[in-house]
């Protein structure tokens, strides 16, 4: 099989992960980048890839078979768009548009012109989900009852340098605990409602620094969430998960998922049960999974790349990824309004 062609619009952050992490890809290979910055353009020459200040230019030259869209979230509709009018597969970057409304526009233009769409939310593509998702799909846990995830991290102050992360969107609920509602998606199923209150007593910005936020999932199980990016503490996936070298790994648990039969914890994969005996007085037992460690972010290209072959559905879908930005969403309604708010 021959290596899919890619192009990566915006090299930022994200994009340049991108580009290395498809540099020694079986399926894949860059041919392209577009983005205006001066940055983008000195990091394409040093990667020997052609490089474009526009997109549809770069689009229409090089033909790609897939396009990887790792822009600010403002541009991702746009940008989708020129892709999918040319019949070009997208991996777009979370979240998949800025409102619900996009979100929904850019998955109905994909679906009507039968174009892939897979959003990265690349934490479905880590083993260590995927095995947790299997047990709880095999019923191992009984009746889900009550989940729980932290993802508390101290960011450094220079993080804040850049204006539109002080301000209003620009905060760790939109940025970060996206990743944990869309975990919790994957793992539970649909959330109904959301409670939540946010704090933005420690820096004082115009935007939340915390958010403690309940959900109420549509299997009748309650999920609480816990997020705040001026916590000195490990409890969070980028720590304890191990998928990026930047992150000093931490053995911890983040995420507790409770049912009826057994509770599982994330990321260690520690089933807790009765064996002998169901009470509080009985002694539980516990038994620790050990799935393949794998880069999601490189499963992730595999999976496009079987995604642009119609030989897999996409992981998230636009539909999927638009859930998880309504629900998410739904945290700062529910703050603003103090009431619970259907998603
Ligand atoms: N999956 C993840 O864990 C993850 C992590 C970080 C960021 N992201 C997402 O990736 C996207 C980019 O985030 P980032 O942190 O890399 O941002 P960034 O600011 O580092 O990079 C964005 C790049 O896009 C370029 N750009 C802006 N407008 C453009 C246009 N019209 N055409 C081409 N290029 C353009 C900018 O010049 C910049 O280089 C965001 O949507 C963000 O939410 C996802």
């Amino acid at each position: 099989m021959s290596k899919k062609k890619l192009a990566v619009i915006g090299a930022g952050a994200i994009g340049r992960m991108h580009v290395e992490r498809a540099r020694s890809h079986p399926d894949c290979e860059i041919v392209a980048i577009a983005d205006p910055s001066p940055a983008a353009e000195a990091f394409a020459r040093a990667e020997g890839l052609r490089w474009f200040a526009d997109y549809a230019a770069m689009l229409d030259e090089t033909k790609p078979q897939g396009a990887i869209v790792a822009t600010p979230n403002a541009t991702h509709l746009p940008v989708g768009l020129a892709c999918i009018e040319r019949g070009i597969a997208v991996l777009m970057e979370k979240p998949i548009a800025d409102t619900v409304e996009q979100a929904a526009h850019l998955t109905r233009a994909a679906s009507e012109a039968r174009v892939p769409l897979l959003v990265g939310h690349h934490r479905r593509h880590n083993p260590i989900l995927r095995r947790a998702r299997e047990i709880v799909r095999l019923g191992r846990l009984g009746t889900p009852v009550a989940a729980m995830a932290l993802a508390t991290f101290y960011k450094p102050d220079s993080y804040f340098d850049m204006t539109w992360r002080r301000e209003k969107g620009g905060g760790p609920v939109l940025i970060n605990l996206i990743h944990d509602i869309d975990i919790m998606r994957f793992l539970l199923g649909e959330v109904v409602e959301v409670q939540a209150v946010t704090s933005n007593a420690v820096r004082g910005f115009e935007v939340e620094d915390t958010a403690a936020v309940l959900l109420r999932f549509a299997s009748g199980a309650l999920g609480t969430l816990a997020v705040s990016d001026c916590a000195a503490s490990p409890w969070n996936w980028d720590l304890a998960a191990g998928e990026a070298a930047h992150y000093p790994r931490q053995h911890v648990n983040t995420h507790f998922l409770t049912g009826t039969d057994a509770s599982l914890t994330l990321p260690l994969l520690e089933v807790w049960e009765y064996r002998s005996g169901k009470g509080w007085h009985d002694p539980l037992t516990v038994e620790q999974s050990t799935p393949h460690r794998g880069d999601p972010y490189h499963e992730q290209l595999r999976h496009f790349c079987a995604v642009i072959d119609g030989e897999e559905q996409p992981v998230c879908s636009g539909d999927d990824a638009t859930r998880t930005l309504a629900t998410t969403f739904a945290v700062h309604r529910a703050a603003a309004s103090k009431a619970p708010v259907s998603v």
